[in-house]
Protein backbone atom coordinates (compact mmCIF):
# COMPACT_ATOMS: atom_id res chain seq x y z
CA UNK A 1 0.00 0.00 0.00
CA UNK A 2 0.97 3.46 -1.05
CA UNK A 3 0.49 6.22 1.99
CA UNK A 4 -2.44 4.29 2.75
CA UNK A 5 -4.07 4.20 -0.76
CA UNK A 6 -6.15 1.27 -1.02
CA UNK A 7 -6.02 0.70 -4.63
CA UNK A 8 -1.90 1.86 -5.36
CA UNK A 9 1.16 -0.24 -4.25
CA UNK A 10 4.75 1.82 -3.80
CA UNK A 11 5.66 0.25 -7.08
CA UNK A 12 2.79 1.47 -8.99
CA UNK A 13 3.27 4.85 -8.37
CA UNK A 14 6.68 4.85 -9.22
CA UNK A 15 5.99 3.31 -12.60
CA UNK A 16 3.21 5.33 -13.31
CA UNK A 17 3.41 8.97 -11.19
CA UNK A 18 6.63 9.34 -10.06
CA UNK A 19 8.21 11.90 -12.50
CA UNK A 20 5.22 11.41 -15.14
CA UNK A 21 2.13 12.85 -13.19
CA UNK A 22 0.37 14.58 -10.45
CA UNK A 23 -1.21 12.71 -7.74
CA UNK A 24 -3.71 13.43 -5.05
CA UNK A 25 -3.22 11.20 -1.92
CA UNK A 26 -6.20 11.74 0.16
CA UNK A 27 -5.27 10.93 4.31
CA UNK A 28 -2.20 10.04 2.60
CA UNK A 29 -1.07 10.64 6.86
CA UNK A 30 -4.36 9.81 8.30
CA UNK A 31 -5.03 11.89 11.49
CA UNK A 32 -2.43 14.15 10.58
CA UNK A 33 -1.59 16.28 13.56
CA UNK A 34 1.58 18.82 13.02
CA UNK A 35 4.18 18.60 15.82
CA UNK A 36 4.95 22.18 14.91
CA UNK A 37 2.68 25.08 14.68
CA UNK A 38 3.09 28.74 13.05
CA UNK A 39 4.28 30.02 16.44
CA UNK A 40 7.48 27.45 15.78
CA UNK A 41 7.83 28.28 12.47
CA UNK A 42 7.93 32.21 12.77
CA UNK A 43 10.16 31.40 15.89
CA UNK A 44 12.79 29.36 13.44
CA UNK A 45 12.33 32.30 11.12
CA UNK A 46 14.13 34.67 13.54
CA UNK A 47 16.97 32.17 13.84
CA UNK A 48 19.51 33.28 11.65
CA UNK A 49 20.99 30.17 10.45
CA UNK A 50 17.50 29.66 9.11
CA UNK A 51 16.86 30.35 5.50
CA UNK A 52 12.93 31.77 5.48
CA UNK A 53 11.25 34.17 3.34
CA UNK A 54 8.29 35.94 3.07
CA UNK A 55 5.91 36.30 0.32
CA UNK A 56 2.97 39.02 -0.26
CA UNK A 57 1.00 39.31 -3.10
CA UNK A 58 -2.54 37.78 -4.45
CA UNK A 59 -2.54 36.44 -8.60
CA UNK A 60 -3.24 37.80 -10.64
CA UNK A 61 -2.34 41.16 -9.45
CA UNK A 62 1.65 41.86 -10.09
CA UNK A 63 2.22 43.59 -6.77
CA UNK A 64 4.60 40.76 -5.12
CA UNK A 65 7.04 41.13 -2.46
CA UNK A 66 9.53 38.82 -1.00
CA UNK A 67 11.80 39.57 1.52
CA UNK A 68 14.51 37.11 3.02
CA UNK A 69 14.78 36.10 7.09
CA UNK A 70 15.85 36.27 9.45
CA UNK A 71 12.62 38.01 10.89
CA UNK A 72 12.16 39.80 13.72
CA UNK A 73 8.56 39.90 15.68
CA UNK A 74 8.20 43.13 14.47
CA UNK A 75 7.87 41.72 10.86
CA UNK A 76 5.28 39.44 11.66
CA UNK A 77 3.03 42.10 13.96
CA UNK A 78 3.75 44.32 10.30
CA UNK A 79 1.93 41.59 8.25
CA UNK A 80 -1.37 42.32 6.85
CA UNK A 81 -4.40 40.57 7.75
CA UNK A 82 -4.11 38.05 4.72
CA UNK A 83 -2.14 37.37 1.23
CA UNK A 84 1.09 36.56 2.97
CA UNK A 85 3.54 32.97 3.09
CA UNK A 86 6.04 32.64 5.26
CA UNK A 87 8.88 29.59 4.23
CA UNK A 88 11.40 27.97 5.81
CA UNK A 89 13.66 25.61 4.35
CA UNK A 90 15.32 22.53 6.31
CA UNK A 91 12.83 22.59 9.34
CA UNK A 92 13.69 18.31 9.54
CA UNK A 93 17.35 19.71 10.09
CA UNK A 94 16.45 22.48 12.82
CA UNK A 95 14.21 20.06 14.43
CA UNK A 96 15.30 16.55 13.94
CA UNK A 97 12.75 14.54 15.29
CA UNK A 98 10.66 15.57 12.04
CA UNK A 99 13.04 13.40 10.27
CA UNK A 100 11.12 10.58 11.34
CA UNK A 101 8.66 11.78 8.85
CA UNK A 102 10.89 11.79 5.56
CA UNK A 103 11.29 8.11 7.04
CA UNK A 104 7.70 8.03 5.23
CA UNK A 105 9.55 8.87 2.22
CA UNK A 106 12.40 5.97 2.19
CA UNK A 107 10.92 4.14 -0.70
CA UNK A 108 13.03 6.57 -2.71
CA UNK A 109 16.73 7.07 -2.59
CA UNK A 110 18.02 9.43 0.70
CA UNK A 111 19.86 10.94 -2.06
CA UNK A 112 17.13 12.45 -4.07
CA UNK A 113 15.61 14.08 -1.04
CA UNK A 114 16.23 17.59 -0.22
CA UNK A 115 14.69 18.89 2.49
CA UNK A 116 11.08 19.63 4.37
CA UNK A 117 9.86 23.16 3.69
CA UNK A 118 7.24 24.68 5.49
CA UNK A 119 5.18 27.62 4.98
CA UNK A 120 2.62 29.02 6.76
CA UNK A 121 0.21 31.45 5.30
CA UNK A 122 -2.79 33.77 5.83
CA UNK A 123 -5.95 33.68 4.68
CA UNK A 124 -5.44 33.85 0.66
CA UNK A 125 -1.94 33.10 1.53
CA UNK A 126 0.63 31.85 -2.20
CA UNK A 127 3.14 32.59 -3.80
CA UNK A 128 1.65 32.82 -6.94
CA UNK A 129 1.24 30.19 -9.40
CA UNK A 130 4.75 28.61 -10.66
CA UNK A 131 6.87 25.74 -11.76
CA UNK A 132 9.17 24.05 -9.73
CA UNK A 133 11.84 21.92 -11.47
CA UNK A 134 12.25 19.50 -8.91
CA UNK A 135 9.35 16.45 -7.96
CA UNK A 136 7.29 17.70 -4.65
CA UNK A 137 5.55 16.16 -1.71
CA UNK A 138 3.07 18.54 -0.54
CA UNK A 139 1.50 17.47 2.88
CA UNK A 140 -0.88 19.73 4.39
CA UNK A 141 -0.16 19.58 7.79
CA UNK A 142 -3.00 22.53 9.47
CA UNK A 143 -5.93 24.27 8.14
CA UNK A 144 -6.83 23.93 4.18
CA UNK A 145 -5.32 25.02 1.01
CA UNK A 146 -6.76 24.60 -2.67
CA UNK A 147 -4.37 23.72 -5.17
CA UNK A 148 -4.51 24.26 -8.68
CA UNK A 149 -2.34 22.76 -10.80
CA UNK A 150 -2.13 22.76 -14.54
CA UNK A 151 0.64 20.38 -17.12
CA UNK A 152 -0.02 22.85 -20.31
CA UNK A 153 1.20 26.32 -19.33
CA UNK A 154 2.27 29.51 -20.58
CA UNK A 155 6.35 29.55 -19.32
CA UNK A 156 6.38 33.58 -19.31
CA UNK A 157 7.23 34.82 -16.40
CA UNK A 158 5.74 38.14 -14.52
CA UNK A 159 8.49 40.42 -15.58
CA UNK A 160 10.38 42.08 -12.69
CA UNK A 161 8.87 40.06 -9.78
CA UNK A 162 12.03 38.76 -7.52
CA UNK A 163 9.70 35.72 -7.64
CA UNK A 164 8.98 33.14 -10.47
CA UNK A 165 5.63 33.94 -10.59
CA UNK A 166 3.74 33.15 -13.95
CA UNK A 167 2.28 35.75 -15.99
CA UNK A 168 -0.58 33.69 -17.02
CA UNK A 169 -2.15 30.81 -15.48
CA UNK A 170 -5.36 28.71 -16.38
CA UNK A 171 -6.13 25.95 -13.69
CA UNK A 172 -6.57 22.36 -15.48
CA UNK A 173 -7.83 20.99 -11.77
CA UNK A 174 -8.16 22.07 -8.73
CA UNK A 175 -8.68 20.47 -4.96
CA UNK A 176 -9.73 21.73 -1.53
CA UNK A 177 -6.55 20.04 1.04
CA UNK A 178 -6.98 19.39 4.71
CA UNK A 179 -4.52 17.81 7.29
CA UNK A 180 -3.36 14.67 6.44
CA UNK A 181 -3.72 15.12 2.47
CA UNK A 182 -0.91 15.32 0.05
CA UNK A 183 -0.39 16.15 -3.59
CA UNK A 184 2.52 14.92 -5.62
CA UNK A 185 3.89 16.82 -8.33
CA UNK A 186 6.44 15.85 -10.41
CA UNK A 187 9.11 18.52 -12.02
CA UNK A 188 7.53 21.20 -14.69
CA UNK A 189 3.75 21.28 -13.79
CA UNK A 190 2.21 24.57 -12.64
CA UNK A 191 0.95 24.87 -9.50
CA UNK A 192 -0.97 27.50 -7.45
CA UNK A 193 -1.74 27.21 -3.43
CA UNK A 194 -3.94 29.31 -2.06
CA UNK A 195 -4.16 29.32 1.78
CA UNK A 196 -7.99 29.32 2.45
CA UNK A 197 -10.01 30.95 5.44
CA UNK A 198 -10.62 28.13 8.55
CA UNK A 199 -14.02 28.47 10.35
CA UNK A 200 -11.80 26.92 13.54
CA UNK A 201 -13.74 25.32 16.28
CA UNK A 202 -15.21 27.97 18.60
CA UNK A 203 -14.72 25.76 21.64
CA UNK A 204 -11.40 25.25 21.47
CA UNK A 205 -10.05 27.57 19.74
CA UNK A 206 -12.02 30.65 20.38
CA UNK A 207 -9.08 33.02 19.39
CA UNK A 208 -8.02 32.49 16.13
CA UNK A 209 -8.33 29.00 13.65
CA UNK A 210 -4.99 27.62 12.57
CA UNK A 211 -3.40 29.18 9.79
CA UNK A 212 -3.09 27.67 6.38
CA UNK A 213 0.17 25.31 6.98
CA UNK A 214 2.27 23.46 4.17
CA UNK A 215 5.02 20.71 4.39
CA UNK A 216 7.29 20.09 1.07
CA UNK A 217 9.22 17.27 1.31
CA UNK A 218 11.15 18.23 -1.96
CA UNK A 219 13.81 16.05 -3.97
CA UNK A 220 17.33 17.62 -5.63
CA UNK A 221 18.35 16.94 -9.19
CA UNK A 222 21.34 18.20 -9.96
CA UNK A 223 22.02 19.85 -12.97
CA UNK A 224 24.27 19.43 -15.77
CA UNK A 225 26.27 22.61 -14.90
CA UNK A 226 26.07 21.85 -11.13
CA UNK A 227 27.55 18.59 -11.62
CA UNK A 228 30.45 19.76 -13.88
CA UNK A 229 31.08 23.00 -11.92
CA UNK A 230 31.55 20.34 -9.07
CA UNK A 231 33.62 18.23 -11.30
CA UNK A 232 36.23 21.20 -12.31
CA UNK A 233 36.33 22.03 -8.95
CA UNK A 234 36.98 18.16 -7.61
CA UNK A 235 39.43 17.71 -10.48
CA UNK A 236 41.63 20.82 -9.63
CA UNK A 237 42.19 19.67 -6.24
CA UNK A 238 43.33 15.99 -7.67
CA UNK A 239 47.37 15.05 -7.64
CA UNK A 240 46.91 14.56 -11.32
CA UNK A 241 44.16 16.91 -12.10
CA UNK A 242 42.40 14.66 -14.60
CA UNK A 243 45.46 14.72 -17.26
CA UNK A 244 46.27 17.84 -19.48
CA UNK A 245 45.73 18.60 -23.33
CA UNK A 246 48.66 17.10 -25.96
CA UNK A 247 48.97 16.86 -29.44
CA UNK A 248 51.95 15.14 -30.72
CA UNK A 249 52.42 14.88 -34.13
CA UNK A 250 50.93 18.21 -34.77
CA UNK A 251 50.81 19.78 -38.60
CA UNK A 252 51.41 23.62 -39.81
CA UNK A 253 47.62 24.79 -39.64
CA UNK A 254 46.11 26.67 -42.64
CA UNK A 255 45.15 29.17 -40.36
CA UNK A 256 47.03 29.76 -37.18
CA UNK A 257 44.18 31.47 -35.97
CA UNK A 258 41.69 29.12 -36.59
CA UNK A 259 41.12 26.46 -33.39
CA UNK A 260 41.02 23.00 -35.80
CA UNK A 261 38.52 20.36 -36.03
CA UNK A 262 41.01 17.75 -34.66
CA UNK A 263 41.78 20.30 -31.49
CA UNK A 264 38.29 20.13 -30.74
CA UNK A 265 38.06 16.77 -30.56
CA UNK A 266 40.75 16.32 -28.35
CA UNK A 267 39.98 18.73 -26.20
CA UNK A 268 36.22 16.54 -25.96
CA UNK A 269 38.05 13.09 -25.38
CA UNK A 270 40.46 14.63 -22.24
CA UNK A 271 36.89 16.35 -20.75
CA UNK A 272 35.25 12.62 -21.58
CA UNK A 273 38.43 10.98 -20.11
CA UNK A 274 37.65 12.32 -16.81
CA UNK A 275 34.21 11.01 -16.38
CA UNK A 276 35.13 7.29 -18.05
CA UNK A 277 36.79 6.23 -14.83
CA UNK A 278 33.79 4.58 -13.26
CA UNK A 279 35.79 4.05 -10.11
CA UNK A 280 36.58 7.88 -10.18
CA UNK A 281 33.73 9.20 -11.04
CA UNK A 282 31.60 7.10 -8.42
CA UNK A 283 33.87 8.46 -5.58
CA UNK A 284 33.65 12.38 -6.95
CA UNK A 285 29.27 11.45 -7.25
CA UNK A 286 29.48 10.91 -3.80
CA UNK A 287 31.34 13.17 -2.44
CA UNK A 288 29.27 15.63 -4.68
CA UNK A 289 26.45 14.46 -3.92
CA UNK A 290 26.77 14.43 -0.13
CA UNK A 291 27.70 18.01 -0.38
CA UNK A 292 25.10 19.43 -2.72
CA UNK A 293 22.74 21.80 -1.37
CA UNK A 294 23.77 21.44 2.17
CA UNK A 295 23.00 24.74 3.97
CA UNK A 296 26.13 24.18 6.30
CA UNK A 297 28.97 22.62 6.92
CA UNK A 298 28.38 20.26 10.17
CA UNK A 299 30.34 21.99 13.10
CA UNK A 300 32.97 19.83 14.94
CA UNK A 301 32.64 19.11 18.99
CA UNK A 302 33.88 21.76 20.70
CA UNK A 303 36.01 18.92 22.15
CA UNK A 304 37.62 16.24 20.65
CA UNK A 305 37.42 12.61 20.97
CA UNK A 306 39.79 9.65 21.22
CA UNK A 307 39.30 6.07 20.87
CA UNK A 308 39.62 5.21 24.45
CA UNK A 309 37.49 7.74 25.44
CA UNK A 310 34.62 6.95 22.81
CA UNK A 311 34.92 3.33 24.30
CA UNK A 312 34.23 4.43 27.68
CA UNK A 313 30.97 5.88 26.83
CA UNK A 314 29.55 3.63 24.52
CA UNK A 315 30.37 0.90 26.85
CA UNK A 316 28.17 3.28 29.40
CA UNK A 317 25.09 3.63 26.89
CA UNK A 318 26.16 6.52 25.08
CA UNK A 319 24.45 6.48 21.60
CA UNK A 320 25.63 7.62 18.22
CA UNK A 321 23.32 9.58 15.81
CA UNK A 322 23.82 11.92 12.48
CA UNK A 323 24.56 15.29 12.83
CA UNK A 324 21.35 16.59 11.04
CA UNK A 325 23.61 19.18 8.91
CA UNK A 326 25.31 16.55 7.29
CA UNK A 327 24.72 13.73 4.60
CA UNK A 328 25.83 10.22 4.48
CA UNK A 329 25.80 7.55 1.94
CA UNK A 330 27.87 5.22 0.72
CA UNK A 331 29.27 3.50 -2.47
CA UNK A 332 30.55 -0.15 -3.06
CA UNK A 333 33.86 0.05 -4.98
CA UNK A 334 35.80 -2.83 -6.67
CA UNK A 335 37.83 -2.61 -3.44
CA UNK A 336 35.55 -1.86 -0.71
CA UNK A 337 33.24 0.32 -0.05
CA UNK A 338 33.31 4.25 0.47
CA UNK A 339 31.35 6.10 2.85
CA UNK A 340 30.64 10.01 1.93
CA UNK A 341 30.26 12.86 4.75
CA UNK A 342 29.32 16.47 3.38
CA UNK A 343 32.03 16.14 1.17
CA UNK A 344 34.49 13.84 2.37
CA UNK A 345 35.25 10.14 1.90
CA UNK A 346 36.32 7.86 4.57
CA UNK A 347 37.17 3.87 2.86
CA UNK A 348 35.29 1.63 4.91
CA UNK A 349 33.09 -1.91 4.45
CA UNK A 350 30.04 -2.37 3.15
CA UNK A 351 28.39 -3.87 5.99
CA UNK A 352 30.06 -0.52 8.22
CA UNK A 353 29.24 1.76 5.63
CA UNK A 354 25.42 0.39 5.67
CA UNK A 355 25.65 0.88 9.63
CA UNK A 356 26.39 4.30 9.78
CA UNK A 357 24.39 5.54 7.10
CA UNK A 358 21.04 4.23 8.75
CA UNK A 359 20.48 6.58 11.67
CA UNK A 360 18.22 4.23 13.64
CA UNK A 361 20.61 1.22 13.25
CA UNK A 362 23.46 2.79 14.14
CA UNK A 363 21.74 4.68 17.11
CA UNK A 364 20.67 0.87 18.07
CA UNK A 365 23.74 -0.62 17.78
CA UNK A 366 25.29 -2.12 20.94
CA UNK A 367 29.23 -1.23 22.07
CA UNK A 368 30.31 -4.18 21.14
CA UNK A 369 29.17 -4.11 17.39
CA UNK A 370 30.89 -0.39 17.46
CA UNK A 371 33.93 -1.14 18.92
CA UNK A 372 36.05 -2.66 16.38
CA UNK A 373 35.60 0.60 14.00
CA UNK A 374 36.34 2.98 16.69
CA UNK A 375 39.10 4.70 14.55
CA UNK A 376 36.79 5.46 11.74
CA UNK A 377 33.75 6.28 14.29
CA UNK A 378 36.42 9.41 16.57
CA UNK A 379 37.10 10.60 12.89
CA UNK A 380 33.27 11.27 11.98
CA UNK A 381 32.95 12.66 15.25
CA UNK A 382 35.52 15.14 15.35
CA UNK A 383 34.41 16.10 12.07
CA UNK A 384 31.44 16.90 13.06
CA UNK A 385 29.45 14.17 11.03
CA UNK A 386 28.07 12.16 13.94
CA UNK A 387 27.20 13.20 17.33
CA UNK A 388 27.62 11.09 20.94
CA UNK A 389 24.49 11.52 22.80
CA UNK A 390 25.64 10.32 26.45
CA UNK A 391 23.15 9.28 28.96
C1 LIG B 1 3.80 26.74 -0.45
O1 LIG B 1 3.92 25.90 0.45
O2 LIG B 1 3.06 27.73 -0.32
C2 LIG B 1 4.54 26.63 -1.73
C3 LIG B 1 5.08 25.29 -1.99
C4 LIG B 1 5.30 25.09 -3.48
O3 LIG B 1 4.58 25.56 -4.28
O4 LIG B 1 6.24 24.38 -3.89
CO1 LIG C 1 6.20 24.93 -5.91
Amino acid sequence: MFFHQEKLTTEQFLRDYWQRKPLLLRQAFPGFEAELDADDIAGLACDELAESRLVTGRFPSPDWTLRHGPFGEEDFAALPERDWTLLVQDVEKHYPPLQALLGAFSFLPRWRIDDLMVSVAGPGGSVGPHVDQYDVFLLQAAGRRRWEIATQHDPQLLPGCALNVLLRFEAEQSWELGPGDMLYLPPGVAHHGIALETEGDKESQPAAPPLCMTWSVGMRAPSAADLLLALGEWLAEAPAEGGRFSDPGLMVPKHSGEIEAAAVRGLRELALATIQDSEQFGIFIGAFLSRYRLAHEPAPPSRPIDETRLLGQLQRGARLQHNPWTRLSWLALPDGARLFAAGSSFRCTADLATLICDNEALRDAPAERLQTDLGLLCELINRGHLLVETL
